[in-house]
């Protein structure tokens, strides 16, 4: 198989692409390395079935050959991360939706219909206070213009911008809800709490928590996640329908910041920041993010491998092994 990947050079684009030569496919990638690092592909830059452009998705040359020649697309490029969002909300606005669009236009007019997973979030369900989400549930934004949403609404225009091209040409597109992602390759940079919490404890250093801590949360492993993404884009029940990708354990991130220390024996205190030191703003968390996975399930069988703390203690031991190469 031909497997295009936007933005596969992040985080959750490196797993597929490893998965998919692993499996004995074409793999092409481009990605912009904006976030994205080309450390993330160096298991297999040599590969032969693997192919890197470093490029815009917004102004890439190659991209109608590239979708044409795949038969399978992976659209996870976008600016991501609640730093990057309040720092330069117009990129943001740029690439998640002209960036969408773009590939849609080109799948489009490409004449060939490949399967196509687009990556939307669970930052759509935005600030409904349920404490689970299921896809049929309403989503709430805050109308008083507040950026901190601004990533939210460019996702949700991306899921209609799907679904307009799925129904008007009848192509193979799957909108999938990401859930918190953990695992290998993640950065702390951009906002992300377990790197940031693994980082910490591995070096004795205070763990930050914004707010109280009560927040809970549901991560699921990229290794999991993959695997999900690739069930879903070979389902045809699945094409023109949105899914929540994601495990439904949840946790608290008070919780987690003393499951870290407690896994690293790590001599780490808990260091409670409010959110408008954290973001220089007021800033709408949400209290809960927890999928409902009734509709993966139904459709893929799909069950995750990894849990939480079998994810940590593999992040952790890859932090320390990192700091002794570092020292
Ligand atoms: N990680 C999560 O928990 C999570 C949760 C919900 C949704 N998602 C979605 O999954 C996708 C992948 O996220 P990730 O966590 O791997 O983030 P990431 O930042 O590691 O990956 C995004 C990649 O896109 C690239 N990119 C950004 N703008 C680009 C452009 N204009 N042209 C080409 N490449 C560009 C970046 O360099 C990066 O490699 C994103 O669409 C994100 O919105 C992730």
């Amino acid at each position: 198989m031909h497997v295009l990947i936007t933005g596969g050079a992040g985080f959750i684009g490196s797993h597929l692409a490893e998965r998919h030569l692993a499996q004995g496919d074409q793999v092409y990638v481009v990605d912009n390395l904006s976030t994205g690092s080309l450390n993330n592909l160096d298991a297999f830059r040599g590969h032969p079935g693997f192919r890197f452009a470093e490029a815009d998705i917004l102004e890439w040359d190659a991209l109608d050959q590239a979708v044409a020649w795949a038969d399978r697309i992976y659209h996870m490029a976008a600016v991501v991360g609640v730093k990057k969002v309040l720092e330069d909300p117009v990129a943001v606005m740029a690439t998640n939706m002209s960036g969408t669009e773009r590939i849609l236009r080109a799948i489009q007019s490409g004449g060939w219909n490949p399967q196509v997973i687009i990556a939307s979030t669970s930052e759509v369900y935005g600030f409904n206070e349920k404490d689970s989400f299921a896809e049929t549930d309403h989503i709430v934004l805050p109308s008083a213009g507040r950026l901190r949403w601004a990533y939210a609404v460019t996702k949700l225009a991306d899921e209609f911008l799907a679904f307009s091209y799925a129904r008007k040409y009848k192509l193979n597109i799957v909108v999938v809800r990401l859930f918190n992602t953990i695992g290998p390759n993640q950065v702390g940079h951009y906002g992300m709490v377990v790197p940031s919490f693994v980082r910490q404890a591995v070096q004795n250093d205070p763990l930050t928590v914004y707010g109280e801590g009560r927040q809970t949360r549901s991560f699921c492993d990229v290794r999991d996640t993959v695997v999900a993404l690739d069930m879903l884009a070979a389902c045809p029940a699945a094409w023109g329908e949105v899914v929540n990708v994601g495990n439904d354990q949840e946790i608290s991130i008070r919780d987690l910041a003393e499951l870290i220390v407690q896994r690293t024996h790590s001599t780490s205190p808990l260091h409670f920041i409010s959110y408008k030191d954290a973001y220089g703003e007021e800033f709408d968390d949400v209290t809960h993010r927890r999928p409902v996975l009734n509709k993966l399930r139904a459709l893929t069988g799909f069950m995750p491998e990894w849990g939480l703390r079998d994810t940590l203690d593999d992040l952790i031991e890859r932090e320390r092994v990192k700091n002794r190469r570092a020292a």
